[in-house]
């Protein structure tokens, strides 16, 4: 096994792979065509609907990153000229306002700053502004850790009369989501993070009123690829050919998700709130200040401040000495900001012996003001 194999990914993304995910990814290569895959295409989609909680809606996997699954939504429901908001929490708001932009929406931005969430009454206030054809809202921000409560915001989208979709790429398999109840009209994820599968398919449940509000538009959707009502039939009917799938990828998704079942969603959801709080509290323990707001801290991913500026010499180190790798912020915040992915498969035990190393190491390189020692982590609940 090569020394990067080894290493504990505590970034937010992608996420280690258990060895029954590896194994199958380094069998023979699988044909698109064939029983075989047809059978394990249709499971992969009645698994998708497990970790949705989606019965009432339709379910989408397909090959390509978390971006297509951003994109795809936008394509799919927004013509030339239509007004749009997006909510954003952090870095992947921003690129959503301005995958809306690329697409020709008259695109409106509801920025949240300073580590804050977004709350009903700032929502509601903003869609009195237009008359909104869609808002797009970031579950979890992978660059600041703030999670939404996308709950109240979807309800006023209702209220409104507005479609809703929500980016989960960061949260769903970690933290709670249940489709067919919180009534958005797209949800999507990605097979890197909490579903623990290799990088490169897009899941996503689409309601049936955004389904029919994209075989009413007027403009036709300008994608092919990224076209929602080309790769539906697909969905029922793998035989059908629309482009040729990453099909290892998928077959790693489909382990992963057994593997996630075995488990049992709400168990998956219990550990991740471990995981979350034994970060949040050895942060707090360091000393250092959190990105997100309180009452606003993901349960997948935290990010915090480095008061020495010193990001990656933290990172480098963590990673030379103890395989650990973790993420700095993005772009301006490189150098004073951490990100700590916990989601996937990874022990609250092993999540806490690497939590000990990087406390040592931030002492050693006075990131640290006192003793890092934690607690051990708490009995599983
Ligand atoms: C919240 C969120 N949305 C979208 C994406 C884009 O996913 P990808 O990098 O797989 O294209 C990411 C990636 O980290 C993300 O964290």
């Amino acid at each position: 096994m090569s020394q990067m194999e080894d290493n504990l990914l505590l970034i937010p993304g992608p996420t280690n792979l258990s060895p029954r995910v590896r194994q199958v990814m380094a069998g023979p290569q699988l044909p698109h065509v064939g029983s075989t895959f047809y059978a394990m295409f249709k499971e992969t989609v009645s698994l998708a609907r497990y970790v949705f909680k989606n019965q009432k809606g339709v379910q989408y996997v397909y090959t390509g990153s978390g971006t297509i699954g951003m994109e795809s939504s936008v394509v799919s429901l927004v013509s030339h000229g239509d007004r749009t908001l997006t909510v954003s929490t952090g870095y992947f708001g921003h690129r959503m306002l301005m995958l809306n932009q690329v697409h020709g929406a008259q695109a409106d931005h509801l920025e949240m700053t300073d580590g804050r969430a977004c709350d009903p009454d700032t929502l509601r206030k903003g869609l009195r502004n237009a008359k909104y054809t869609a808002v797009f809202i970031t579950h979890v921000d992978t660059s600041s850790s703030v999670i939404n409560p996308v709950d109240e915001l979807v309800e006023e989208c209702n209220k409104a009369g507005v479609l809703s979709v929500v980016d989960s790429v960061c949260a769903i398999g970690g933290v709670p989501l249940d489709f067919d109840r919180l009534g958005a009209d797209i949800v999507f994820t990605a097979s890197q993070k909490a579903l623990a599968g290799a990088p490169g398919a897009v899941l996503l449940a689409v309601s049936q009123r955004a389904i029919e509000h994209m075989e009413k538009r007027k403009a036709q959707i300008e994608s092919y690829y990224m076209n929602l009502l080309k790769w539906k039939p697909i969905m029922d009917d793998p035989r059908m050919y629309l482009a040729t799938p990453a099909t290892q990828v998928l077959l790693a998704l489909r382990e992963a998700m057994l593997e996630l079942k075995e488990e049992g969603l709400e168990n998956r959801w219990a550990r991740h709130t471990r995981l979350g709080e034994l970060t949040r509290s050895m942060v707090e323990r360091w000393g250092q200040k959190f990105v997100a707001e309180e009452g606003h801290r993901a349960n997948t991913v935290t990010s915090f401040w480095v008061d020495k500026q010193n990001a990656g010499e933290i990172q480098g180190t963590l990673e030379k000495e103890h395989g650990i790798m973790i993420a700095r912020g993005i772009y301006d915040d490189r150098d004073r900001m951490l990100r700590i992915g916990h989601f996937g498969i990874l022990p609250v035990d092993t999540l806490h012996s690497a939590l000990e190393k990087m406390g040592g190491v931030m002492k050693e390189l006075g990131a640290v003001p006192g003793d890092v020692k934690v607690a051990r982590p708490a009995k599983k609940r």
